[in-house]
Parts: structure tokens; sequence; C-alpha cells
């Protein structure tokens, strides 16, 4: 029996964890933080960037040292992911999950360290297009990697997660969902897993995916501002299509009999370029739409007053590296331009009203390298082809915010990415006499021709240089002035 004086305590005690959990959810906004760049921002900069846009939450593509560094006493928590080409290594050893997580986790679980709160092992590892080919792998790489998790004594705190397509289930009706036949195997050793370590499932959910790779979707359904097009799904209406992807996940969930499976997305957005439907209006509606509708707390018709647990937005910078396989939009989902300028204007409902911008971006000189007016331009194709396919002219293409400059706009503007993709070195302009270097801004309209900013390894020598010239000053300071 508890004295009196306990009770008294553990009944407030029980009280307070009833209020908690009778709480409704509330779903956090986090950022996806790639780094398919060629011009980066420091790490630094980018942290400084999410505090500023008090993000808490943020999800990485690796497990990259500098990004990771830079996450160091932030606070921010923080899913860490480990690539495709990695899980046959990590499923086949022991050995290389515990140097893995070794390398990659622990040593950042530190007083002033990096809250790692979840893992993604691979990302989309069951995306049709990959054939299979990363799918018998997951499974043993997660076992794996929660063994390592467990003697570094951090399988309590850290979730591991797998980021999922949405290529994995389908449906016409969201009730109907079920996973593709040949992925009910593993998805069923999957999500047993995941429940058996209080793991949420981890989806990544496109409507623009859908409205751009089918000419017959209603348009409107995408967003979220009310549809001629609602989906009747026996007593439930669905009025977008964001909602109707996560209840055919829920009903495909309940058929293996996990129906109360936490969900968070790992990844949704809109493009802001390089396809019809890829703009700036067009993403702010979606992304604020989205924002205040998880926001509202009024979940799906399957799980009303459950939203998502957490939502990453699809993505913090524009990434001008990535592969335009599937489209020339995929360099384009930033919600903040590659050097940190915000695209649009957009509540996060993280506290600030308006998205803020990066601070002490440094940025290359303010020129750009334009075709030369004086020369003949009949030979420049080659050129032209070379310098698009190291560097980004994804905007020239049809749907593309440079899609009208014209023949030498076009040029222009591949002459100038690949510039500035080479630091402006002055070479680097010359295209057989074809370019030249000009100080005024050729952008036109919509179309923006960018100034790189300095890598990170020049900026830190800068700053390696700044410190030096500091130190022999105050050396200086004390060998005149001695005290
Ligand atoms: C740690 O992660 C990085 C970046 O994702 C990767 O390159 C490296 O191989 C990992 N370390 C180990 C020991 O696997
Ligand atoms: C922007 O995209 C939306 C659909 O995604 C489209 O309806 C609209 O016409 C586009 N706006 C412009 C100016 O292209
Ligand atoms: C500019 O380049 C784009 C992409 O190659 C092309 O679609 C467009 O027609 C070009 N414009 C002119 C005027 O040649």
């Amino acid at each position: 029996m508890l004295e009196p004086r306990f009770r008294v305590a553990s009944f407030i005690s029980v009280i307070i964890l009833l209020i908690g959990s009778s709480q409704k959810a509330e779903s956090a906004i986090g950022v996806n933080w790639g780094t398919l760049s060629f011009h980066k921002l420091k790490p630094s900069i980018v942290v400084d960037l999410l505090k500023e846009n008090k993000v808490q939450k943020v999800k990485l593509f690796d497990a990259d040292p500098d990004s990771l560094k830079a996450l160091m006493g932030s606070g921010i928590q923080v899913m860490v992911g480990i690539s495709n080409d990695m899980l046959a290594t990590l499923s086949s050893s022991t050995l290389a999950s515990d140097l893995w997580v070794r390398q990659n986790v622990s040593r950042y679980m530190v007083k002033g360290g990096v809250d790692i709160r979840y893992v993604a092992v691979g990302n989309e590892p069951f995306l049709s297009s990959y054939a299979g080919q990363y799918q018998s792998y997951v499974m043993s790489a997660l076992l794996n990697l929660q063994q390592s998790l467990a003697k570094a004594n951090l399988a309590g705190y850290i979730k591991l997660v797998v980021p999922c397509n949405a290529d994995a289930y389908e449906s016409t009706l969201p009730s109907q969902g079920a996973f593709r036949p040949e992925l009910t195997q593993i998805i069923t050793q999957l999500v047993s897993f995941l429940n058996s370590n209080g793991s949420p499932f981890v989806v990544n959910i496109y409507p623009f995916l859908s409205l751009y790779g089918n000419p017959d979707f209603p348009q409107d359904y995408a967003f979220f501002e009310g549809t001629t097009h609602a989906v009747t799904d026996g007593s439930n209406v669905y009025y977008n299509a964001f909602d109707g992807n996560l209840d055919t996940l829920v009903a495909a969930l309940s058929k293996l009999g996990y129906g109360q499976m936490s969900i968070i997305i790992g990844e949704v957005g809109w493009p802001t370029d390089g396809a019809l439907g890829a703009n700036l209006t067009a993403a702010r509606v979606f992304n604020q739409g989205l924002i205040n509708h998880v926001l509202s707390n009024k979940g799906t018709p399957l799980r009303p007053g459950v939203p998502p647990m957490d939502i990453y937005l699809f993505s913090l910078f524009d990434e001008g590296a990535k592969n335009v396989l599937p489209g020339n939009f995929e360099r384009h989902w930033g919600i903040f331009s590659f050097d940190g300028q915000a695209k649009y204007p957009l509540n996060l409902g993280l506290g600030n009203r308006l998205l803020r911008n990066a601070r002490n971006v440094q940025y290359l000189p303010s020129r750009w390298c334009v075709a030369n007016p004086s020369t003949d331009l009949t030979d420049v194709s080659n050129h032209m082809k070379l310098a698009c396919s190291v560097a980004d002219c994804t905007t020239l293409n049809y749907g593309g915010s440079c899609n009208g400059i014209g023949v030498k706009g076009n040029i222009s503007y591949a002459f100038n990415s690949y510039y500035q993709l080479q630091l402006q070195n002055s070479q680097s302009c010359d295209f057989d006499g074809l370019g030249m270097v000009t100080f005024l801004d050729p952008s036109i309209g919509d179309c923006r021709f960018l100034v790189g900013v300095t890598d990170v390894s020049s900026s830190s020598f800068r700053q390696i240089c700044r410190w030096l010239i500091l130190w022999v000053l105050i050396l200086w300071g004390f060998w005149v002035f001695p005290i």
C-alpha cells in the first residue's frame, strides 16, 4: 500500500498523463535538406536558416559529417539517411552496420551533439523503377542496424524507418488500398518490424506527380482549395489527393493488421519550375494548403482527428545537380532557391508569418557570362550542349521560367550557368571567343540568371585567412603596446 501522500501524488501524475494523452495529435512540419547542388551553402548558414525559420525537424538523405557537425547543439531533431547503394553491405555484415552506427550516429549522440531521432534505411527502395534490386536487402539491413543501435544503447531513442514511395500501394478508391502484390510479403515483414519497435511508417506523397503523369487527373483535386471532382468512397468523401492517398495507405496497412500504425510523410511538396504545372503560385498554394490542412488536425476520413505524425516538406532548397530523368522539375522543389532566398511567401505554422531568407550568404562577384553579341553564333550548339551537360539549363525547356528568352538568350543562359558552376573562372566564359563577361544582370522577367555562391572550401579558406590576419594584428598589438 502506498502512503496517502504518495497516492495523491501518483493520482495527480495519472491525471497529468491523461490530460497529455487526450490532447489532439499535433503534427510537426519539418523539411528535407538535400545537397545535390553545384552551389552549396555552408552548412552553418543552412542551420541558421532552419533556426531562423523555427524549423525543429530536418531529414537528411545521408549522414554527411559537415551537415551533422553544423547541426550539433542546435536542438533540431534529425532523421539521417542511408542511401540504397549501401543496403547490400549493411545487410550482409553486422560489422558494417556497427561501423555505420558508430561513425554516423553514436559519435553525435553526446551532450551538445546532434539530436538524431530516426535513421532512414534506404530511400524509396521499393520504387517500381528499381525493379526490386534493393528489396531483398531491406529487412536484413534493418535487423543488423537494430542490433547495432542496441549495442550502442540507442535502440530505445532512435527509430529505424524505411521511406516508401507512394507507388508501393494502389487502388482506385482509398478504402480498397493494398500494397502491390509483389511487395506484400516484404511489407508485411517491414510493418511487423516497425510495429515491434514503435516506429512509424514513412511515406512520400506527391500529388504533383499524379497531375504531371496523368493528363486526365483533375487539377483542383491535387490542391486543398476545394474540388469539383470529389471522390466518393462509400460514406466517405475525399476533396484532395493527399487525403485520398494517405487513406489508401491506411487501408493497405489495415489489411495487414496494422491499421493504427503512425504515419510520417517523409516527402511532400510542389516544384516551381521545369514543367507546365510547376510554378511559384501553384507551389505556394499547394504548400500553404497542405500546411493549413495538416495543422487543422482534421485528419482524414479513415483517421478523423489524427493527422500524420510529422510532415517533411520537399524540399528546403533547389538542387541543380539532381538527376532529371523523372523530369526537369526535379531541380526545382525548393521553398528556398539554391542560395537560401525564399521563393514565395509561406507560413510554415511554426511561428513566423513568412519565410526568412538565409543570412551571410557569400556570393561570387556580380558578373555574368553571356553570348558575345558581336560574333557569329552559328557554331555555338556544341558549346551550349557541353555547358548544359554539366550545368543546369532545365529552366530553358518547355514549361520552364526561361523558355521564352529566344536563341541568344538560350545561349547566354547556358554560358552563364556553366561559368557560375566553374566559380567564374575567366577561361570558362571563353567558348572559343563566343562568350563574354558582363556586369549587367541579364535576367529577364521571371528568368533569373544566377550568380553562384562561393563554395564551402573557398569560403572556409577565406575564414582561415581572416583569422590569421586577426591574430597577426593582435600579436602585433601586443608587440607594439606591451601590457
Ligand atoms: C557514414 O555515412 C556516410 C555518409 O552518408 C557514408 O559515406 C559512410 O560510408 C558511412 N560510414 C560507414 C562506416 O558506413
Ligand atoms: C501554374 O500551375 C498551375 C497548376 O499547377 C496552373 O493551373 C497555372 O496555369 C500555372 N500558372 C502559370 C502562370 O503558368
Ligand atoms: C531554347 O532552348 C530550349 C531548350 O533546348 C528550346 O526548347 C527552345 O526552343 C529554345 N529557344 C529558341 C528560340 O531556340
